[in-house]
């Protein structure tokens, strides 16, 4: 196994990630917490999808001291936006609405030139605001949510990102992240302009306020520097929340952008949709006789994964799915067209939205 915020490999052990990074479990407790304020939980938090986090705590306190939060998350914009990009967001979504919070989104195209061989400048900028249409079509709300590219807004970026800069070592560089002398400098800086809008809007308001930054896990290094550095700079440390991965549509591992085989993005027409569906590994057997006889294996299908994750949100019906798998009553074939027309009618509203954010995109986004 291994995760970095630039590769993840081999079969995720959640439990050892917890150990390994020093994060604290999300607990029955902590959601209930959670609950008392919302009146609900959303599936990803019920599920465990959402599965551990940092001073979450803390930010609870603050928030029923009278102190709200501000939502922090991003993106690397390396290629067009897939559905598993779409799980952190989604909670965020939740999140902003439930505690009518601002939401500050991060695309960092700088990120993704300086660590991307082959990505020039200008594709991971028309990147970022391909991806920036997805974010809006989720519906965040205007005038509390803002989306800018590091390159776009680097004027208010900059002065903040070199007073962290300063506070880290490259020994401590090298051991979070793995620098190497062959690195290029601009890796070694970058950490520090994604700590920023961890304290952004701090500065802007001249008061502390609280943040909470939903991630996928393979980003929690950054900010184990940023808690780190941001006391020292008046700062309070950011709380976040960590998601698994969703898991590709070949055999084990994440979904990944660099092969499309694997994952479907919110921009496949219906047809890729079908074909990569059909394509997929699953936890069947290899006839349908044996099916039906010793029935499948949910628990490695990421067919199964993609209704665990994201098509099918009611429980009931989820343990269903699961059963008639196990059981050898529900055929592969069947349950992969059930998810194409799922997937196919999700995509096709959110397309929709996404050729409306267009029009609005300007309202959403950030430049210095
Ligand atoms: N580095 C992240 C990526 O490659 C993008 C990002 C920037 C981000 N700021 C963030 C992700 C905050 C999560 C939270 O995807």
């Amino acid at each position: 196994m291994k995760v970095t915020p630039w590769e993840v490999e081999g079969k995720i052990d959640y439990d050892r990630l917890i150990k390994e990074f020093g994060t604290k479990p999300i607990t029955s407790k902590i959601l209930k917490r959670i609950e008392k304020h919302t009146g609900e939980l959303h599936y990803l938090l019920r599920r465990g999808i959402f599965f551990c986090h940092r001073d979450l705590d803390w930010l609870l306190d603050k928030y029923e001291n009278g102190e709200s939060f501000y939502l922090y998350t991003g993106r690397g914009p390396s290629g067009y936006t897939h559905l598993g990009h779409l799980i952190p967001w989604i909670l965020t979504k939740w999140l902003q609405d439930k505690f009518d919070a601002e939401l500050w989104f991060q695309l960092t195209d700088d990120e993704k030139f300086l660590f991307n061989q082959k990505l020039d400048i200008e594709d991971a900028k028309k990147y970022a605001y391909e991806n920036a249409l997805d974010i809006i079509a989720l519906g965040f709300k205007r005038g509390k949510t803002f989306i800018f590219t590091d390159t776009d807004y680097s004027g208010e970026l900059y002065p903040q990102a070199i007073k962290v800069a300063k506070k880290i070592t490259f020994s401590t560089a090298k051991a979070v992240f793995g620098f190497k002398n062959e690195s290029n400098i601009g890796q070694i800086f970058f950490t520090s302009m994604q700590s920023v809008p961890a304290f952004l809007p701090s500065v802007k308001k001249g008061k502390n306020i609280p943040c909470l930054i939903p991630l996928a896990i393979d980003q929690d290094p950054h900010f184990r520097v940023a808690r780190d550095v941001l006391p020292k700079l008046g700062f309070y440390k950011p709380a976040i929340i960590h998601s698994k991965f969703m898991p590709s549509l070949s055999e084990g591992g994440k979904m990944s952008a660099s092969d499309p085989q694997s994952c479907i993005f919110t921009t496949d027409t219906p047809g890729e949709v079908e074909r990569k569906i059909w394509n997929a590994f699953t936890g069947g057997r290899g006839s349908l006789k044996e099916q039906k006889e010793k029935g499948g294996n949910p628990d490695i299908c990421p067919i199964y994964q993609y209704y665990y994750f994201l098509f099918e949100q009611d429980d009931k019906k989820l343990k269903e799915i699961y059963n008639s798998c196990r059981s050898g009553n529900r055929t592969c074939g069947e349950c992969k067209r059930e998810l194409i027309d799922r997937i196919n009618s999700f995509l096709k509203k959110h397309q929709e939205r996404r050729e409306k954010a267009k029009k609005v995109l300007d309202k959403f986004i950030l430049k210095s």
